[in-house]
């Protein structure tokens, strides 16, 4: 279904049958080009420098859509029945060679975006509001953030944080011998068995969490997996596999099951990104994944993260 597909439209917004939950949003070339232009007296180190320029790119971009983007964007976000954007440029996974000009409007495109839709927090990771790292076939890193050959299981982002985190930007800037590593999400309310695990006595009992090194994340904090309700009075959801440190039996064997039963769910959407291209989530009701890749020793994938908080 296209809502709107005209050329002199700013962006479209599109549904997929099989998605229904995910909008598809694609800025126009005339958009792209625009933004591009307006770019040209900014870099990636002013805006790391100058926070006040975040604020200043946002603003430009949502001005080129006639202040149309921001809202569409934190409509979808708030609302419980979708909460999840594919947002991609008309043209730029076309071009041919991925230049550096390419990787920083794509840094400054999501710090656009990021900057319509809140704040994002500190990324302890690289001590700056973003976080940009790599794929590659062989890796030895503490997580699975890095590892190609396996799943990234199902899980919310900001779990050993004390900070709260709301929503999630995953955006693809390059990538190379790729095939496979399409990124997973699971919207909550499709979860087959969330009331089991949502009624069940440990649902709401706080459990501990911490994070490996490379976080550089250095306390312990204790949450439950299922936190407050929202607004509408539906489960909220903080988890992931890898971090949570269950203290007995009992709690070991509820994440196991959890675990399971998330990764065994025929209802995850299955999503290709292009490169350019990013995924915006609400990180409480939303979870997200990366499938594993097929082997290749030149596999090179550049990835690029906010995550944040609504203002
Ligand atoms: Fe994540």
């Amino acid at each position: 279904m296209t809502n709107s597909n005209q050329n002199s439209q700013p962006f479209t917004e599109e549904t997929r049958l099989s998605q229904p939950r995910l909008k598809v949003i694609k800025l126009s070339r005339g958009i792209t080009e625009n933004f591009k232009d307006a770019l040209k007296k900014f870099n990636v180190q002013a805006i790391e420098y100058k926070p006040f320029l975040r604020f200043h790119i946002a603003n430009t971009l949502n001005e080129l859509t006639n202040n149309k983007l921001g809202a569409l964007l934190l409509d979808n976000l708030h609302n419980r029945l979708t909460g999840a954007i594919l947002l991609e440029c008309e043209g730029t996974s076309e071009e041919k060679t991925k230049s550096e000009d390419f990787i920083d409007f794509n840094i400054l495109l999501s710090t656009a975006v990021s900057h319509l839709i809140g704040m994002p927090n500190l990324d302890s990771m690289s001590g700056k509001f973003y976080a940009r790292f790599s794929v590659k076939n062989d890796d030895n890193s503490d997580s699975y953030l890095r590892q190609a050959h396996r799943r990234m299981e199902l899980h919310n982002d900001g779990t050993y944080v004390q900070e709260k985190t709301d929503w999630v930007i995953m955006q693809k800037i390059i990538e190379s011998n790729v095939e496979g590593g399409e990124s997973l999400l699971l919207h909550l309310d499709d979860w087959t068995d969330l009331q089991k695990f949502y009624e069940h006595p440990l649902a709401k009992e706080k459990l501990q969490w911490s994070s490996p090194s490379s976080k550089n994340v250095n306390y312990k904090t204790t949450h439950p997996i299922f936190l407050d309700e929202d607004e509408d009075g539906k489960p909220i959801m903080s988890y992931i596999d890898q971090f949570v440190e269950p203290k007995n039996m009992e709690q070991g064997l509820y994440l196991y099951e959890l675990g399971e039963s998330l990764e065994n769910d025929s209802a995850t959407y299955s999503v290709k990104l292009n490169e350019g291209s990013m995924l915006i989530i609400n990180n409480y009701f939303w979870l997200h994944g990366r499938d594993k890749f097929t082997a290749n020793k030149n596999l090179h994938r550049e990835l690029l993260r906010q995550r944040g908080v609504f203002n």
